[in-house]
């Protein structure tokens, strides 16, 4: 069933294109408005929410991150994101106001699956993205989104992730488009990209030789640290993540603008760092910012692995390694900047020896605390 590669994580990785195209379907019209059918909120019920919660755990709780800037920024709706692990025991404010979204791949993990029934009790809607048909969190949810990856079978969540990107993509622009938010050309243009971004997937696939190399280069690394920010931060914490399980390494994600908070003193000479840079200047306020954050690792010693927009020529003479993607919307970038950190990960996986499909330690499906 690996279908030819030696391992299913490598096969999933190269499903993507297919994946997110999968989980576009039929879900956007050629005027570029959005029918989620299986959303069974009405609408007027989604016009009166105030407030999005989002739970999930691990990789589905980046995915949930990420999903935050989109809605706040697309639907003018204030909204959280939160470990599952972590509301399931606090005290949250909800109410049926209160839209809770709980994204999971396997639909069974059971912090995710006990905070909803937590949201649930104070009356809020849950809405699931899930990639398992019938399973419990969507059987227990008021609404459910598919992504439709298609089985996952390597512990490390990758194609999965990207879907769940794109369903999170799907309901912040359906919930602008419900609410009449943000309907303006901007919102045109990301749904017209939003569409091709499969695409953009299998170009970033092509290319990802050089990053398998610079990946066996640094299996002798005790540690390599990932510096994000904006959408960019949940890319670099997804990127630490699949470290960890994968290469036993340790990794760790900032956020940029934290580096002076302490991070910064990790940095001596040779370590490696991985630095996800938002679209050039123009278009995002914040590339000069990492750029400078940038610089000052580099001054420290950091050896720079940058992933940046194609033809970024001011981040090129501070780029030791340099990973190109191509361009897209500031809040579409993590789609193609987290696939290098896949294939960097299970590379340096098999360089070290690991088991790439079972690491030690992990279950696929968490279903116990
Ligand atoms: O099935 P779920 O999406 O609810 O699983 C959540 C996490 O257990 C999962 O994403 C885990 O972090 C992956 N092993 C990451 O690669």
């Amino acid at each position: 069933e690996k279908s030819g590669y030696d391992y299913f994580m490598l096969k999933e990785i190269a499903e993507q294109p297919r994946a997110v195209a999968d989980t576009l379907l039929g879900r956007i019209d050629a005027a570029g408005s959005l029918t989620l059918d299986e959303v069974r909120i009405p609408d007027s019920e989604l016009r009166e929410v105030d407030k999005v919660v989002i739970v999930a755990c691990g990789t589905a709780y980046h995915a949930g991150m990420i999903a935050k800037y989109a809605i706040e920024h697309w639907t003018r709706t204030p909204c959280e994101t939160e470990l599952a692990s972590e509301f399931r025991y606090r005290d949250p404010i909800l109410d049926n106001r209160t839209l809770v979204i709980a994204v999971s791949q396997s639909g069974e993990t059971m912090d995710t699956l006990m905070a909803l029934r937590h949201a649930r009790e104070q009356g809020a809607k849950v809405l699931a993205i899930c990639n398992t048909n019938g399973s419990t969190i969507p059987r227990e949810s008021d609404a459910v989104l598919y992504t439709h990856a298609g089985p996952e079978t390597a512990v490390a969540s990758t194609k999965a992730f990207l879907t769940q990107l794109v369903a999170c993509y799907l309901v912040a622009l359906y919930l602008g488009q419900v609410r009449g938010t943000k309907w303006g050309d901007e919102v045109g243009a990301v749904i017209r990209e939003l569409s091709e971004i499969g695409t953009q997937v299998e170009q970033v696939l092509a290319t990802m030789e050089p990053v398998r190399e610079l990946a066996r280069g640094l299996a002798d690394k005790n540690t390599v640290l990932f510096l994000g920010r904006h959408v960019g931060y949940p890319v670099a914490l997804e990127g630490a993540l699949k470290l960890k399980e994968l290469a036993y390494m340790h990794a760790e994600g900032f956020a940029a603008g934290e580096l002076k908070h302490g991070p910064i003193a990790l940095i001596e000479q040779d370590v490696p760092v991985v630095v996800v840079v938002p679209a050039p200047r123009g278009r995002s306020v914040l590339h000069d910012k990492i750029v400078s954050n940038i610089q000052e690792i580099r001054a420290r010693g950091a050896r720079t692995i940058v992933i940046a927009e194609e033809g970024d020529a001011t981040v090129r003479p501070y780029a030791d390694h340099l990973i190109e993607i191509p361009a897209t919307p500031t809040l579409l970038q993590p789609v193609v900047a987290t696939v290098p950190l896949q294939v960097f990960a299970c590379e340096l996986a098999t360089a070290r020896g690991n088991e790439v499909d079972q690491p030690r330690n992990l279950a696929k499906s968490v279903t116990v605390e």
